[in-house]
Parts: structure tokens; sequence; C-alpha cells
């Protein structure tokens, strides 16, 4: 059974107002831009959307986005944000660790999402089947860390992730030509966190 929590309810109106969630998911599209070839026709999903800050960077480049989360508050943020987008935007309120979605998508991008998955084997292999051949990910996140960079870890499962693992991962799904590039460096009073860009291909 779905566990329905939504573990983004007090977070949600804050999200944008915190300067480095809002440069973090600026330098992660910049990235993407640079690295993908984007293009007007193509319908692409933001995988955890939250309140859209990753898809309002990317969407003067793409067709559509399709906005997929699991949670209500994040979306509706999202869905007030959607006229700003300069791209065509739809809302689906999936939990992809649980749910499968028949739908096809030209790439997938997602930033910060990918620690709330427990098992990433399993939702690599689901993005896979939603891509057409050549189709991509660009999947942003923490690189390892020693559990100290979210305040309250519930509802983490991972505290970062060790490159070659997600590396065998994605490939354990399918995915071909896995890189990963530096994104981010996120500055905490306590330590710094580097985030990276993991693109791979069908
Ligand atoms: C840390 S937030 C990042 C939001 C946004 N991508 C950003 O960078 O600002 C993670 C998001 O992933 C969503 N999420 C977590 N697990 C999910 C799942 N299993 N299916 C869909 N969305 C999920 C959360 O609800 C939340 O909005």
């Amino acid at each position: 059974m779905i566990n329905k929590i939504d573990r983004f309810a007090d977070k949600s109106v804050v999200w944008d107002m915190n300067p480095m969630i809002v440069q973090n998911a600026k330098e992660i599209a910049k990235l993407i831009v640079n690295n993908i070839k984007l293009k007007g026709s193509m319908e692409i999903m933001d995988f955890g959307v939250g309140t859209g800050l990753l898809s309002y960077f990317v969407s003067p480049y793409v067709g559509k986005i399709v906005g997929v989360d699991n949670s209500p508050s994040m979306l509706r943020e999202f869905e007030m944000k959607c006229d700003t987008l300069e791209c065509e935007t739809e809302v689906l309120e999936i939990d992809l660790s649980y749910e499968v979605l028949e739908r096809k998508f030209d790439g997938v991008i997602s930033s910060m999402t990918l620690h709330h998955i427990e098992d990433t084997t399993t939702l690599f292999s689901k993005l896979y089947t939603m891509l057409p051949e050549h189709g991509f990910i660009a999947i942003a996140d923490l690189d390892s860390e020693d559990g100290t960079f979210h305040g309250d870890n519930t509802g983490v499962f991972h505290y970062g992730f060790d490159r070659e693992v997600l590396t065998k991962s994605a490939q354990s799904a399918g995915f071909k030509d896995v890189t990963f590039t530096l994104a981010n460096t996120i500055g905490k009073p306590h330590s710094s966190f580097t985030v990276f860009l993991m693109t791979a291909v069908k």
C-alpha cells in the first residue's frame, strides 16, 4: 500500500525563499542545457519537480515539461508557477517508487530527488521504459555525504551517492554513456556538499 504522507507539506510554501535551493536548481539547469541537445519539440519529465525550480530554468529550451511528484503541497506551488514557464506544462501527482507511468518522454530531468528513492535500479528501469531509443536522463543529486546535509533525514534513503555504484545501477537498468559532472557545491556552516549531474542515454 502507498504511504500517502506528504513529507514536504511544511516546506513547500517557503521552498523558493531559500536562495541556496534556487541557486542549486539554476546551476543544475545550466549544466543540463549545456550538456544535452534540447529541442523545442521535446516533451520531458521533471521527476520530483517540487515547486518547479529546475523546470523553470529549463523551460525556454523544450516544448513541454511534465512535472511529476508525490507531494500535493509541492505540486500546488508548481501549479501556481506554471504560467511563468516558457513551455507547455502538465502536473502529475504520482509516486514513482510504487506506481508506473505508461507514458513516453524524450528525456527525464531531476534535481535532488533520487536520495528519496530507496531502490534506484527499479526507478532507473521505470525511467528506461518511458524513453525512446536515444532518450536521455539528466539527474542531479548529492555525492556521498556523512548524513548531515539534511537537518532531518526522514524520507532520505541515501546519504548522497557513490558515483561508481550509481553508474552500475543505471547500467543494470540498460542505460549507456553514463557520465558525471560537478554541478554545484553547496556550502553550509558545518560543511560543504557537492552536487553531481549524471547523464545517460537509452
Ligand atoms: C528535495 S525536493 C527537490 C525539488 C526540486 N526538484 C528542486 O530541486 O527544488 C524532492 C522532491 O521529490 C519528490 N519526491 C520524493 N520521492 C518521490 C517519489 N517517490 N515520487 C515522486 N516524487 C517524489 C518530493 O515530494 C519533493 O518534491
